[in-house]
């Protein structure tokens, strides 16, 4: 009998599982183009202002153990930021910084699952979600968003579902339902028409909302980013976001959790919340200093997301352009964030899955993805497109020559 946990196997992020064999062919000196991470500093570095009032907090010697829910000018930044953007007031209690949205995935599951809990998680789902809940000892209850319909959701499946679920008297294990707004892996903006029905559906249902939001300013070929801060009506909820993506700084390791409203659940929430934090002492000290510059210099920030917002938009365009000539593949456009999700026509194709596609692809070519199935989306597979053009260009028409090259 092993010493390990049974749950310790739930613990796998398959954006990294072709890191190895990257790094074996690295080491050849085959200079793998990596596409697999959705790291924006790697291509836009953090804008200096930020970095200039890291290096300052750093110097001022803020190094040491910080109030464990968040230094306060963090907060009253969070709370500037949310209600000039979205209207919305945030009591200082209702935030809660994390060491990146990945330990608010944590705290999230924990304060919520008991064993046999179950979470409404959409497909194709960011990656930590399924672990973070299954170690706590919940299990998903999939939905979809609906590929015909530009990876939004399907509606009438998710109100079905919930019925299905009262009439056995199962909608008490359904502890939070996520959604994640701009998508990873879609790229896609949500509609507010649909968010404002799942607003409906959980509040209806005293279904607990969650909107993984963190790439809220990340939105472009004329779509409109709808929170969920402006659908749902009094009900609790919870907004996740950071500083990775907006601010471009993914090093740093900050997330936010955000819970507006004041209700019971909210308060309980905030309540346990607050002593999860005190558990594991502080976030990053000098590096809250930094997000709370980059957050509150408004004219910096507006620039800064502005430029990388531009060069984002027309790289993911010029990317679809290059992908659309493929005749083995079929993708939707993205919106939002910097991914994007092709379908592989794998009767034309002669490879058994995407993961054998991806492995494939990197042994031949070079170029690492990650595979569809690590997002609940099989048969696809993930690109990032942040890097620039001439990269981008080489690599995707490395894919398009490598599906030729094993086509039927
Ligand atoms: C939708 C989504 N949520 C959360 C994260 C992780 O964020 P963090 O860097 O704050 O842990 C990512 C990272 O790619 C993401 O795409």
């Amino acid at each position: 009998m092993s010493v390990l946990s049974d749950r310790s196997a739930y613990a796998i992020n398959p954006i990294l599982e072709e890191d190895e064999l990257a790094e074996q062919l690295d080491r050849k000196g085959k200079n793998v183009v990596k596409l697999n991470r959705g790291d924006p500093p790697v291509y836009f570095k953090t804008p200096k202002y930020i970095i200039d009032a890291y290096v300052k907090a750093l110097r001022e010697g803020k190094t040491y153990y910080s109030d464990a829910t968040g230094i306060d000018i963090l907060k009253d930044a969070v709370q500037r930021r949310y209600s000039k953007m979205y209207r919305l007031n945030i009591p200082t209690d209702g935030i809660i910084a994390t060491a990146g949205i990945s330990e608010a995935l944590q705290f999230l599951n924990d304060v919520l699952i008991n064993p046999g809990d179950k979470a409404i998680i959409f497909k194709p789902y960011y990656t930590a979600y399924i672990p973070r809940l299954k170690l706590a000892g919940g299990e998903p209850l999939f939905e979809n968003y609906d590929e015909k319909d530009e990876w939004n959701i399907e509606i009438e499946h998710v109100m079905e579902s919930i019925k299905r679920m009262k009439a056995n008297g199962k909608m008490k294990e359904v502890k939070y339902m996520l959604i994640t707004n701009p998508n990873n892996p879609t790229g896609t903006v949500l509609k507010k028409s649909i968010l404002e029905d799942i607003a409906e559906i959980a509040n209806d249902n005293g279904i607990f909302l969650v909107s993984d939001e963190i790439y809220d300013e990340i939105v472009f070929n004329g779509a409109q980013f709808t929170s969920i801060s402006k659908v749902a009506k009094g009900q609790p909820y919870m907004i996740l976001n950071g500083a990775s993506k907006d601010f471009d700084a993914t090093g740093f390791r900050l997330g936010l959790m955000l819970l507006p409203e004041s209700d019971r659940l909210s308060l309980e929430l905030r309540e346990r919340l607050r002593n999860f934090a005190k558990v594991r002492l502080s976030v990053n000290t000098s590096a809250q200093y930094a997000f709370a510059e980059g957050m509150s210099n408004e004219k910096e920030h507006a620039k800064a997301i502005k430029y990388m917002v531009g060069e984002i938009e027309k790289r993911v365009n010029y990317a679809y352009g290059i992908l659309k000539r493929n005749d083995y593949i079929e993708a939707v456009k993205p919106n939002g964030a910097f991914y994007i999700l092709p379908r592989l026509k794998m009767d034309m194709l002669k490879v058994k899955d995407d993961k054998e596609f991806v492995v494939k692809l990197l042994e031949k070519e070079h170029i690492q993805l990650t595979r569809g199935s690590g997002f609940g989306a099989p048969n696809h597979f993930r690109v990032v497109l942040l890097p620039p053009k001439g990269i981008l260009e080489y690599s995707l028409n490395k894919i398009n020559d490598f599906c030729e090259s094993i086509s039927k």
